[in-house]
C-alpha cells in the first residue's frame, strides 16, 4: 500500500497511526524496520521533509539511500520513469518522492513494486505534512475536542499542496475551515473564505499560515511587504487571544509570521517538526513493516 494523498488512509487508520506516533514520541527507538531499505528521491528542495523521513526511517532501523538527483542519470537524459524503474530493480521497500509536477508519485506508484510515499507533488498533495498538522492539533486540544475547532488557513492557498491536503483531512476530522487569502491566492472551493483576516480573528482557534509559493508562479502579484500588511500573523493582530499558530515551514519571517509570534508559546512550528518524525515513523511502519 502506498500513500499518495490523505484520503488513501481511512479515519480509523489515521487514529491508529496517531496512537503509534504518540508512543514513538515517548519511546523514540524501536528497530521494527531493520531489514528494510528506503530510497528518498527529491526533485525539489527540502529541509524538513527529507530529513524527517530519513530520521524516521533510521530510528526504526531501516537502511536509507538518498539519490542525489542533480548528480543522477536524469541529468544524462534518462527519463524519470527509467530512473525509478532502475531504483525499483534494486528492491527497495519504499520510495519516498517529491516532485514539482502534480501526479508524479501516483504515476511512479503504478510502475514499481516498492511502496511509494508522496513527499509533496506540485500544488496537489503533501499527505504526511497534513497528518503531522492534524496530529499537532489533536495533541494540543485532545483527541475528543478537535471536532468543531475553527481553523483559518492563511496565505497562498491556491498554490499550496499543504493546504490542499489539509482541506481534505481537517474537514474529514470535523474542523471548521475558513480560507483567508487575497483573491489571487484563493482557490475555487466550497469552504468559507475571506480576504480580511482581521474580520475573523475573534472566530478562530487555530491559524495555519502558509508561505507564498514563489517557485510555482512567475507573476508578481504583490510585494511581500504589501502582502504582510494584511496577512502577516503579528502580536498586534493576536493580542492575548488563545490561538494555536501553525506553519509547515519554510517560514518567511515577518511576512508570514512576525518574529515575536514565532517566539511565542502559542506558536507550535517546532513542535510540528518534532511530531513530523513520529508521525512519519508510524506511516513507514504501517506501509512496510
Ligand atoms: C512545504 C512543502 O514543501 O510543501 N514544506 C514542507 O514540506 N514542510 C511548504 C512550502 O514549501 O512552503
Amino acid at each position: 500500500m502506498s500513500l499518495i494523498q490523505t484520503d488513501d488512509f481511512s479515519t480509523a487508520t489515521i487514529q491508529a497511526l496517531f496512537d503509534k506516533a504518540q508512543n514513538f514520541l515517548n519511546t523514540p527507538t524501536v528497530p521494527s524496520l531493520q531489514d528494510k531499505l528506503i530510497i528518498t528521491l527529491f526533485f525539489e528542495n527540502s529541509t524538513r521533509t527529507r530529513s524527517s523521513f530519513e530520521i524516521a526511517a533510521k530510528r526504526l532501523g531501516a537502511q536509507v539511500v538518498h539519490l542525489d538527483v542533480d548528480k543522477s542519470s536524469t541529468q544524462k537524459g534518462e527519463t524519470l520513469l527509467d530512473t525509478v524503474l532502475n531504483l525499483d530493480a534494486m528492491n527497495p521497500d519504499a520510495i519516498i518522492v517529491r516532485h514539482a509536477q502534480n501526479g508524479i508519485p501516483k504515476t511512479i506508484d503504478e510502475h514499481v513494486k516498492a511502496q511509494v510515499i508522496n513527499a509533496g507533488d506540485g500544488n496537489h498533495a503533501h499527505p504526511t505534512q497534513a497528518l503531522l498538522d492534524l496530529f499537532t492539533i489533536q495533541q494540543h486540544f485532545g483527541k475528543e475536542h478537535i471536532k468543531g475547532k475553527r481553523i483559518a488557513i492563511v496565505g497562498d492557498i491556491k498554490n499550496s499542496r499543504v493546504a490542499h491536503s489539509n482541506m481534505e483531512l481537517l474537514a474529514r476530522f470535523g474542523l471548521d475551515i475558513t480560507l483567508v487569502a487575497p483573491s489571487f491566492f484563493m482557490p475555487q472551493t466550497t469552504f468559507k473564505n475571506t480576504d480580511n483576516l482581521r474580520s475573523i480573528i475573534d472566530d478562530v482557534d487555530i491559524i495555519m499560515s502558509l508561505r507564498t509559493q514563489t517557485e510555482r508562479h512567475s507573476d508578481v502579484y504583490t510585494t511581500p511587504q504589501e502582502y504582510a500588511k494584511e496577512f502577516c500573523i503579528t502580536q498586534e493582530l493576536l493580542q492575548k487571544r488563545n490561538i494555536l499558530i501553525l506553519h509547515p515551514g519554510p517560514v518567511h519571517r515577518n511576512i508570514d509570521i512576525e518574529d515575536g509570534v514565532l517566539a511565542d508559546a502559542r506558536c507550535k512550528v517546532l513542535a510540528q517538526v518534532t511530531n513530523g518524525v513520529a508521525v512519519r515513523m508510524a506511516v513507514l511502519e504501517h506501509l512496510i513493516a
